[in-house]
């Protein structure tokens, strides 16, 4: 009988993609993954370090694990990701039931930590590496539909934010070899895939040389466009200092490369973003959200907002405020301050506004986007967008589910219509989170 794994994954797309090639290096050790926890030989938890409650959540979780090796002495229980990245032995001291700790770039040597974990010891392996990208692994994939795929084109931050605590768990920047990555994009096509997202910390800093190809961002991406014209591509996360004119006029030149960015701004204050050490100002900001618009209409625009940094003041906070005004975000993934241990900011600074302060600025910073979303929703009424048909719609069994190529989620009447199919549909109404439409045109 085949030994069961079981995964669970926590924080961003990268750590998704990573359970994707972890389970592929253990499936070719006679793993098979199960989505039941009581049958599992294995269980791993790919964490996520970004935020303390990010942590906490998984620490809670983990608790519920501890009677299941009571009942199967031989289940082993691993920590995988930036938690055990971060905390490293530690982790044995504080969950003694844990027999393995394995940072994102140890997974190669899971299989042999697994065997040697047999006669109870605990393992870690939190090795960083400046070379390994999996760039040989053919993920298992663990979406559900088949039709939207992730493919991490490169790993790692050099840029170090002063908040954030990626480049210490992830390591150094490093890009995948290009042909490894079309190679994969290939092969998600030929399994009928519609749509791939293109995955790394910075993908704007991709670049590859050696002997046969020298390679930006612009130019991996109208590559990986020119696989399949019924392909969409998005990419995430781009970083705003980086966001070239270059990349840009690809997008609005190449038909199936989404009309969508993620530009995460932080802070609408140039002073704070000097504190976060981003280095882009407010006006190099609204400068590259201007070449955008100006370049791609009806440019799909999202961002990461936190609120309450070190020192941030009112009026800081009023200009991040004005940015989402300004800039008119369609959608934004909103933060209260963490500090997280050993970041610059919590060397230098002082993480000194009040917990209620934080708490009251997120709220307005939520209140505004959702007054935004709905806006721009609202601005979509009467249009005809080209829908790629993703799933059942969570709210109604009768309606079907997908994005349009500025991603947002459109429903409609259309149970004859076939996942993955492209069709033409009219929004008539919407939400602040969803277009509601009408099929025009098969
Ligand atoms: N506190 C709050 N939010 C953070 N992020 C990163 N580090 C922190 C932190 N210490 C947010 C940023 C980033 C997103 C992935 O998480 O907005 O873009
Ligand atoms: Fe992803 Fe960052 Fe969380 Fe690591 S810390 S899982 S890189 S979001």
């Amino acid at each position: 009988m085949s030994k069961k794994l079981y995964i669970e994954t926590y924080g961003c797309q990268m750590n998704f993609s990573d359970s994707e090639v972890v389970a592929s290096i253990l499936k070719a050790e006679g793993y098979d993954l199960t989505p039941e926890i009581k049958e599992a030989d294995l269980i791993f938890v790919n964490t996520c370090s970004i935020r303390d409650n990010a942590e906490r959540r998984v620490r809670n979780r983990i608790q519920e694990f501890r009677h299941l090796k009571h009942l199967k002495p031989t289940l082993k229980i691993g920590i995988l990701g930036c938690m055990a990245e971060r905390l490293k032995e530690n982790l044995f001291k504080e969950e003694s039931f844990v027999d393995l700790v394995v940072g994102p770039d140890a997974y190669r040597d899971l299989p042999k930590m697994i065997t040697d974990t047999a006669d109870g010891r605990q393992l870690a392996n939190t090795v960083l590496s400046l070379e390994e990208t999996y760039a040989d692994i053919s993920p298992v994939r663990l979406d559900k539909n088949g039709i939207s795929a992730f493919v991490s084109i490169m790993r790692g931050c050099d840029n170090y934010c002063a908040y954030c605590v990626v480049p210490f768990t992830r390591g150094h920047e490093r890009s995948r070899n290009p042909f490894s990555i079309l190679n994969e994009v290939s092969d998600l096509i030929a399994k009928g895939y519609k749509e791939v997202t293109l995955l790394g910390q910075n993908v704007n800093s991709f670049a590859w040389k050696d002997d046969q190809i020298n390679m930006n961002f612009a130019q991996l991406l109208e590559s990986v466009a020119a696989l399949s014209p019924q392909l969409r591509v998005r990419f995430s996360t781009s970083h705003p200092k980086d966001i070239s004119d270059e990349l840009i006029e690809t997008i609005a030149n190449t038909p199936n490369i989404c009309n969508s960015i993620h530009l995460p701004v932080q802070s609408g204050s140039t002073t704070t973003l000097q504190r976060m050490k981003r280095n882009y100002d407010r006006e190099w900001y609204l400068n590259r959200i201007e070449k955008i618009k100006s370049t791609i209409p009806d440019c799909g625009l999202s961002t990461d907002m936190i609120a309450g940094y070190c020192g941030e003041t009112e009026e800081e906070h009023q200009q991040s405020l004005s940015m989402m005004e300004l800039v008119g975000y369609d959608f934004a993934f909103m933060f209260k301050y963490s500090e997280r241990p050993d970041t610059l900011a919590a060397r230098k600074y002082k993480d000194d506004v009040d917990e209620s302060v934080k708490a009251r600025r997120l709220d307005e910073i939520i209140n505004l986007q959702q007054r935004l979303s709905h806006q721009s929703n609202l601005r979509d009424v009467g249009k005809v967008f080209s829908v790629l048909v993703d799933s059942v719609s969570k709210r109604s069994k009768t309606q079907m589910s997908g994005r349009t190529d500025h991603n947002k989620v459109m429903v409609f009447d259309g149970l004859d219509l076939q996942l993955g199919q492209y069709v033409k549909v009219k929004c008539v109404s919407c939400t602040a989170a969803t277009l509601i439409g009408e099929v025009v045109e098969l």
